[in-house]
């Protein structure tokens, strides 16, 4: 028997929990999990130690020919690598997410990830998650889901996070920081964040992770997934 070629793409705004309940819903079905997010943070990363300023879209341009992501699973994690280096734990900072904002709005650094993301999902299942995988990246993917949740939730689940990290931070701040993320994500011109016509909608403000995992799962059994 042939095996069922799968594909699950999880689109929304920061913060609304994508890779925590993608990476549980990959766990769950032996699927492979990519987090395009970390593909950008990398290049924000590149640009950062570089010196170029990332407003600089022809410099930024430029110098993402020289930044050559690859991406490893060990152990069902995804490591990603920038010039062969492992750099999985230096793009989480607040830093590189907003570079990664501001840089993945120019069509040549999208042009340069989208081959691969595209690579990740040849002959694989996958769960991928990002802001344009519904719409751009697998626009025939099997499940498409738009994860969302409102930007007080959100904020407030950032602020723990940093907060069990040790790190001081601010709630306000966080929200606007929120706020202003979205806005960047959803009004640039290039594959923009939003919800694929065909996408299921899901607002996470008010369920728990394992409902989230679970109603992506009931989605990808009502469209042909099947499970042992
Ligand atoms: O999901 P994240 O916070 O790690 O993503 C960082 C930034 O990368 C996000 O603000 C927008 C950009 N991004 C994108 O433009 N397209 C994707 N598929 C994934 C992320």
């Amino acid at each position: 028997m042939e095996k069922q070629i799968f594909r699950i793409a999880i689109d929304g705004p920061a913060g609304a929990g994508k890779s925590t309940i993608a990476r549980m819903a990959a766990g769950k079905l032996g699927f492979i999990y990519v987090d395009t997010g970390a593909m950008y943070r990398a290049i924000a990363l590149f640009c950062l130690r570089q010196g170029i300023l990332p407003k600089d879209e022809e410099a930024v341009s430029l110098a993402v020919k020289e930044a050559q992501i690859t991406i490893s699973h060990v152990g069902g994690e995804q490591r990603i690598m920038l010039n062969g280096e492992d750099v999985s734990g230096q793009i989480r900072t607040e830093e590189v997410g907003n570079t990664a904002s501001t840089v993945s709005a120019y069509p040549a650094v999208r042009a340069h990830l989208l081959g691969l993301q595209r690579n990740l999902a040849a002959g694989a299942s996958v769960i991928m998650d990002g802001r344009d995988i519904g719409t751009c990246v697998l626009p025939d993917a099997e499940t498409k889901i738009f994860l969302t949740a409102s930007p007080s939730v959100r904020a407030m689940r950032r602020f723990k996070e940093l907060k069990e990290k040790g790190i001081m931070c601010n709630l306000q701040e966080i929200e606007q920081d929120i706020i202003e993320r979205d806005q960047r994500d959803t009004s640039r011109a290039a594959a923009p964040l939003k919800q694929a016509e065909d996408a299921v909608l899901v607002d996470g403000s008010d369920m728990t992770i394992d409902q989230v995992v679970n109603a992506i799962m009931d989605a990808a059994i009502s469209h042909g997934l099947k499970v042992k």
